[in-house]
């Protein structure tokens, strides 16, 4: 190691030596890192500001022959991505440290999404569990077994929100709830970054800043138009969470937010994020999206990169742009050298904070690979969390929990799949470690019933179909045996049954980025064989795998039982056996509505008051604002889950009919478990405010409590309310608490709710 450089790695931890400065202090970190940059010649600043994918002959051999090694070591690179190899991990870090002239860390960046290697459910499922302590857990394990591989820093949480199930990457979100979602950003973002001193944490990075999940027509990438007191009221309240959470980084989104793209705009990134915010950490743009706003229109790359540093951009992911063209416009006068040290500082104060100027190789520890990966522990959360968020979403006169007893047939193209049931971001995830729905269901029965199984048919019937999707991850296995035989082997097991598991619904790879569709419903070729099933007469249950909303009109009527299961991850076989069997609930309350049909869509329980609403039974008639053709209402409502038990809700009983401005006020319902099972039951708070200023939403999720209750158990589910709940934007973007009556509604979902009113006093 060079001699300038052991000085500057040797600084934190003289410091903490001599004792007389703490080194974690933002006074010591700005000493060392004003030291360092003082020392850091203007290419290397602009190298910090670069996060680039590592060429392929990195896995092929030395990375120091490597084109990556080259540019490492010329001090051109400030993070990776997808360095899945954690030797090479090591290695690259090394190589870093030991070669480069000033030996700055780099961050290894990963789409460590839902779990690593234990693959959790993907968000939309997590988020059905309503269950924060479950949402930190995921990131926690997350953390332990990405860290535990040299990644430092996640793309996650995702916390768009969306109301459109067209758009494949709902999969990746916490649904359509500001406030919900708010609290999920939080949980994800404590369960990674935790205490970032030690090695098992890692840099979260909320995305994608902002409304991406509001595209025209729900095509990925595409246009955002929106006002800004529903950008301020409803989709920036989630990263805004994530953000005083403490979130080390931020990614700009690829879309553009009136008329200039995220990465670029300088309203989004440093007026809203840093000045209204108080965002303090550094924003990275998504995967070439830096270049992309020169196909936007915006002008060429050395354009577009002058744009971005001056809005607030930091860290250019894979494009380039600053590595190719800041040097120029420096010289050219069109950037200052201040807006490069402002950009690279934040970056070496997010490698500082996670202590990697201390210790480069804190995450590189490779005996944690025997210890810390798919441990039974992780395995057991898996399949706990799984269960939970499991959504039942109907049951006929109990069908479910089945007894374990007779013949179960068990068909569908997902029942024994396991890369499907990893869903669309399961990058760390053994192929092999799943457990499938059958080996789940045959371990659950094991001596007490029998399984017989059939696939049934492939998962769509249109090759041409499963090609395109395939040319972004990974193919579509499909069976080569002809649909008729398919079916008759499925219709031969059926017949032999006592009751019907179709495990069916969507490809991993038609939901998630780039995945979005025009028809939600379940692929012909299953819906086909569906048909078939129910001709013998046997209860038939559904167990469905999804990443977004499906339409479900048409299986609600004729199927005895549907459950929701997402894409559940490793041990989704043996939890979707637990529940189908009893040994656990279905915990999951959904987080999107479901539309009856996709003409429906975009499609939000929060939505504001129009003047002429249509009825609220779902009628349907003509010259008020719905369909002539269907009911304006969703299939199941936002909040939305049955269980195995039955709750009932007594009256909203409030602690006082008025409340002061700064005041509180409580509001209570009993609960009462009227079943013959324990359950659990999250009990919903919403508000409204009927009357304001502007219009307000019809209902605003603002509270909710998981409770379990025995048979016959009565409890008493008290919130309380603050008069902070009451605030909201105004559309001169004023934050406004207005006296007048507010309505309290409690529930077990958003449509079926029991109401108090009180009045806010001047
Ligand atoms: C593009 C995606 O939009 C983003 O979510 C992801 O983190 C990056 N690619 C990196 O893989």
């Amino acid at each position: 190691m060079n001699k300038l450089k052991s000085t500057l790695l040797s600084l934190v931890a003289a410091a903490a030596v001599a004792g007389c400065s703490d080194p974690g202090s933002d006074r010591e970190m700005d000493r060392f890192i004003d030291g360092l940059m003082k020392k850091m010649t203007v290419e290397e600043k602009i190298g910090q500001m670069n996060l680039i994918a590592i060429d392929g002959s990195v896995m092929t051999g030395p990375v120091t022959e490597s084109a990556t090694g080259e540019k490492i070591v010329s001090g051109e690179v400030g993070a990776l991505l997808n360095v899945m190899v954690p030797e090479k991990i090591r290695d690259l870090q090394e190589l870093v440290v030991t070669k480069s002239r000033l030996g700055i860390p780099l961050l290894f960046g990963m789409d460590v999404i839902h779990g690593y290697n234990t693959v959790f459910p993907m968000p939309i499922g997590l988020s059905a569990t309503w269950n924060m302590a479950s949402v930190e857990e995921v990131a926690r394990i997350s953390a332990v077994e990405a860290t535990a591989q040299g990644v430092n820093w996640t793309f996650s949480p995702m916390v768009d929100l969306s109301y459109d199930a067209r758009w494949g990457r709902v999969a990746e979100g916490a649904g359509e709830d500001p406030y919900l979602a708010s609290e999920i950003a939080r949980a994800y973002v404590r369960g990674y970054q935790g205490d970032l001193s030690r090695n098992d944490n890692l840099l979260a990075c909320v995305k994608h800043f902002a409304l991406y999940g509001a595209p025209e027509a729900g095509r990925d990438y595409n246009l955002v138009d929106m006002g800004r007191m529903r950008m301020y009221n409803e989709y920036f309240l989630p990263y805004k969470a994530a953000v005083e959470e403490g979130a080390a980084t931020v990614m700009s989104a690829f879309n553009e937010v009136e008329g200039v793209p995220a990465a670029a705009n300088k309203w989004l990134l440093d007026d809203v994020l840093r000045k209204q915010w108080g965002f303090d950490g550094f924003v990275v743009s998504d995967w070439d999206a830096v270049r992309e706003i020169t196909v936007h229109g915006i002008g060429d790359l050395q354009e577009v990169s002058v744009r971005a540093l001056d809005a607030g951009l930091d860290m250019d992911m894979a494009s380039q742009g600053f590595a190719k063209t800041a040097l120029e416009s420096l010289g050219e006068g069109r950037i200052t050298e201040k807006q490069i040290d402002r950009a690279c500082r934040r970056v070496l104060e997010a490698k500082y904070k996670l202590g990697l100027f201390a210790d480069p190789y804190k995450y590189n520890d490779l005996k944690r690979l025997e210890t810390d990966i798919l441990t039974p522990e992780h395995r057991a959360a898996a399949r706990r969390i799984a269960a939970e968020s499991f959504v039942l979403l109907k049951n006929r006169e109990n069908t479910l929990p089945l007894a374990r007893k007779g013949v179960v047939a068990v068909v569908g193209p997902f029942a024994d799949n396991r890369p499907n049931q990893l869903g669309s971001w399961a990058f760390g995830g053994d192929i092999e470690a799943p457990t499938t729905v059958l080996e789940g269901l045959r371990e659950a029965t094991k001596g007490r019933a029998e399984v017989v199984y059939a696939m049934g048919c492939n998962i769509t019937d249109d090759p041409e179909y499963e090609r395109v999707l395939a040319s972004w991850g990974r193919a579509l296995a499909r069976d080569k045996r002809s649909d008729a035989e398919l079916m008759r082997e499925a219709l031969a097991a059926a017949r032999r049954a006592d009751v019907v598991v179709a495990v069916m619904g969507e490809a991993a790879e038609m939901s998630g980025e780039g995945a979005s569709r025009t028809e939600l419903g379940m692929p012909a070729v299953q819906q086909r064989l569906l048909g078939e099933l129910k001709k013998l007469g046997k209860p038939i249950v559904l167990v469905l795998f999804s990443g977004r909303p499906m339409t479900l009109v048409e299986e609600n009527d004729k199927y005895d039982a549907i459950l929701y299961a997402w894409f559940p991850g490793t041990e989704g076989g043996p939890a979707v056996a637990d529940v189908l069997f009893g040994d656990a609930e279905p915990g999951g309350r959904l987080t999107m509505s479901f539309p009856r049909s996709v003409g429906q869509v975009p499609i939000h329980y929060n939505g504001r008051q129009t003047g002429r609403p249509a009825p609220a039974d779902g009628s349907i008639t003509r010259y008020v604002s719905g369909y002539v053709d269907e009911s304006h209402l969703p299939l199941y409502p936002f909040g939305y889950g049955l269980t195995y038990t039955t709750f009932e809700y007594g009256d909203v009983i409030l602690g006082s009919a008025e409340m002061s401005p700064g005041g509180t006020i409580e509001a209570s319902v009993e609960v009462t478990n009227t079943g013959s099972r324990p359950g659990t039951e999250v009990v919903q708070l919403y508000l409204r405010d009927p009357v304001a200023s502007v219009t307000r939403p019809l209902k605003e999720l603002k509270g909710f409590e998981k409770i379990r209750l025995e048979p016959g158990e009565t409890k008493t589910v008290t919130f309380t309310i603050d008069s902070g709940m009451l605030e909201y934007y105004d559309n001169s973007l004023e934050r406004v608490l207005e006296p007048g009556a507010f309505d309290v509604m409690i529930g077990p979902n958003s449509a079926e709710t029991k109401s108090a009113t009180f009045t806010l006093l001047k």
